[in-house]
């Protein structure tokens, strides 16, 4: 039987209320394809900070490097830690140290999910990069708090990080309709974005039977809304593929049905599964955030870890259950009837 050790970092907010839920599904379906999970709990998270001091152990890194991937919630809690720390002390940090550079994020609509637009018959794969370009991390602020007060925040785009993002995606669209949108902004952006361009071209050469076109990002934003069905895989630099999954989540039916993961594909270290939508404080341990989000997410981690078998009946058992009308409204149903509904439907 395969075993696999899974790193269960909740988080903050309702990071902590479908987590659980998600690994339990993703658990109970492994089991009944002949593999194994075994999760390990870290209470990283806001409180974590506001106890230790930090968001994370000083080996936290070193202790997930033993696991065989990560099933996180959410992370954030701005009242008591400031965004810019939190994140920069515990997601970002994984993202980077463990080359998870390739961010896959679905976006269609779940049977039963009635969406904001007209279109329905759309099936977009977001891929963003994930370790570089606008979230470096490299800048700084001098003459602070007085009127000469300078802030910078460089962009950084290798060849070495966006020829490779370009290769995962060109390859996940040969995977799926062989359609590849590259998403930059090089008619303002004239260096990095134009770079990024260029390596399109050069690596698209290894790809004649992909379709590929280019698009400016605000194009892109208007299209995601206006003819989704046109597109396929669309990939994008770390911010701009932020930016537009959020857009990919609205039309998808709401951040509670968008799901991700954050792949390393070389395999060199653990990936990441975590939903898109955040710790979501206002609905924090109401008992009504939706977890099919991070149940989603868990599938993509049975994926990656090789039980397609078990991540198809995870995904059967959540469209099962929006069919009957069960998640779809936001706010409506409880996470526990929900996630209770999803294991059931998994038989
Ligand atoms: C996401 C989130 C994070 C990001 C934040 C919380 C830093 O918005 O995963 O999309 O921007 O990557
Ligand atoms: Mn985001």
């Amino acid at each position: 039987m395969a075993e696999f050790k899974v790193a269960l970092i909740p988080g903050d907010g309702i990071g902590e209320d479908v987590t659980a839920w998600a690994f339990d599904i993703a658990r109970t379906a492994a089991s009944r394809h002949g593999a194994e999970l075994t999760g390990v709990v870290f209470p990283w998270s806001c409180r974590f900070y506001k106890e230790t001091g930090a968001m994370m152990p000083p080996d936290g890194i070193e202790t997930l490097r033993a696991f065989d991937a990560i099933l996180l919630g959410a992370v954030g809690w701005p009242d008591a830690v400031p965004d810019a720390v939190s994140l920069h002390g515990l997601l970002l940090p994984i993202r980077k140290a463990f080359v998870q550079y390739a961010n896959m994020r679905p976006h269609r609509l779940l049977p039963g999910v009635t969406g904001p637009l007209r279109s329905e018959g759309f099936d977009i794969l977001c891929i963003r990069e994930n370790t570089e370009g606008e979230y470096s991390g490299a800048g700084g602020r001098v003459h602070q708090g007085t009127a000469a007060e300078v802030a910078v925040e460089t962009a950084i785009f290798t060849r070495a990080g966006v020829e490779r993002i370009l290769r995962f995606a060109f390859d996940m669209a040969r995977t799926r309709r062989g359609i590849l949108a590259s998403v930059t902004k090089s008619n303002a952006q004239k260096h990095s974005m134009v770079f990024w361009d260029d390596i399109t071209r050069i690596v698209a050469r290894d790809y004649p039977d992909v379709a590929v076109s280019h698009y400016h990002i605000d194009a892109m934003a208007a299209r995601m809304v206006m003819a989704p069905e046109s597109l396929d895989v669309v990939v994008a630099s770390n911010l701009f593929g932020d930016i537009l999954t959020d857009l990919g989540a609205a039309i998808q039916g709401g951040l509670g049905f968008a799901a991700s993961a954050n792949i390393n594909p070389d395999r060199s270290a653990p990936s990441m599964f975590e939903p898109v939508h955040g710790s979501a404080p206002d609905i924090a341990h109401l008992g009504i955030a939706n977890p099919i989000a991070a149940i989603w997410s868990a599938a993509m981690m049975l994926d990656h870890l090789g039980q397609s078998e078990a991540a198809a009946a995870v995904m059967a058992a959540i469209e099962a259950t929006t069919a009957r009308g069960i998640g779809t409204v936001p706010g409506r149903d409880r996470t526990e009837t929900i996630g209770q509904a999803i294991l059931d439907a998994l038989g």
